[in-house]
């Protein structure tokens, strides 16, 4: 039962697009390129790294309003393996909101039953970040709600790669046959395995690209790009994303029979953030 009161108070604008949604035609999955915090933190005449900081609360936000919809999961890129090319002191701060993070919220995770999980190459990241990831995963092992993945250290071709690597072992010791290596199969050995694939792939900050992320998982995956820069992103902006879904007719390269085609209204036009000009990412 979806406690409505606790993702949007009554008479607000967040509730009104709340309201507008079907609660049973929810995606299971939704991934999202968080994008936009450096122009975010320019525009203030601020360091880059206080639009990572500022960033935090949208994280906050959105795993809350995600978790209270009953999603089954949420993927969030934190870190791609290019990110390593930006200056040592950004990374370090980004390493450190990390951890701060997850000392934070670590107790609103188990309160709200969210099992915290990594995708990505954990292992190359700095060994007191991977402590604090591994005590999160661990603790929250036996949590049975949403499923909260954080893509750190993230390449989706090098997620293909390692899958490829596994089975290849695999038919190198002969516990599998070639003619045995199926979409399943490669799905079942993804960062992401137990998980369905995303329905919806958001963006922030207006950039129409992928960006290396989730790239088998998001075959089929409507993809929704906002304007709105991630220090900006809060519950609504998330619930507006999930009524642009409903509006989507999903055909997987089939058809639709016109009695299943959901009337496409458009939702009212969205408040467009002024920010300057997008840096690419
Ligand atoms: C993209 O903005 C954002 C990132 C590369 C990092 C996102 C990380 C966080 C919000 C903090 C840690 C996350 C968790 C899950 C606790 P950008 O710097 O590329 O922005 P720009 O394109 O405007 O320069």
């Amino acid at each position: 039962m979806i406690a409505k009161d606790e993702i949007a108070k009554p008479s607000t604008p967040e509730r009104a697009v709340l309201d507008s949604l079907e609660l049973s035609r929810l995606p299971r999955h939704v991934a999202v390129i968080m994008d936009g915090n450096g122009r975010w933190a320019r525009a203030r005449h601020l360091p880059r790294v206080e639009g990572h900081r500022a960033g935090i609360a949208s994280v906050r936000a959105t795993v809350e309003t995600a978790a209270r919809l009953g999603l089954e999961g949420l993927t969030l890129y934190a870190f791609s393996t290019e990110n390593w090319k930006r200056p040592r002191l950004e990374v370090l701060t980004l390493m450190t909101l990390l951890k701060d993070y997850l000392k934070r919220e670590l107790q609103t995770l188990l309160d709200n039953d969210i099992r915290f999980r990594v995708v990505g190459r954990i292992d190359g990241l700095d060994s007191t970040v991977v402590t604090a990831l591994k005590e999160a995963i661990a603790r929250t092992e036996r949590c049975r709600g949403m499923i909260f993945n954080v893509a750190l250290n993230y390449s989706g071709r090098a997620e293909i790669a390692d899958a490829a690597r596994e089975l290849a072992a695999e038919v190198a010791a002969g516990t599998l046959r070639p003619e045995e290596i199926d979409e399943d199969k490669i799905s079942s050995r993804l960062y992401t395995a137990g998980l369905p694939d995303p329905d919806l792939l958001i963006r922030t900050s207006g950039e129409m690209r992928v960006s290396n992320f989730l790239l088998w998982q998001i075959a089929y995956a409507e993809i929704y790009v906002t304007p709105v820069l991630w220090p900006d992103f809060r519950c609504r902006h998330f619930l507006e994303a999930l009524a642009e879904f409903q509006l989507r007719e999903r055909r997987y390269g089939g058809v639709v029979e016109p009695e299943h085609v959901a009337p496409r209204s458009r939702p009212a036009p969205r408040e467009t953030p002024a920010h300057p000009t997008a840096v690419t990412r």
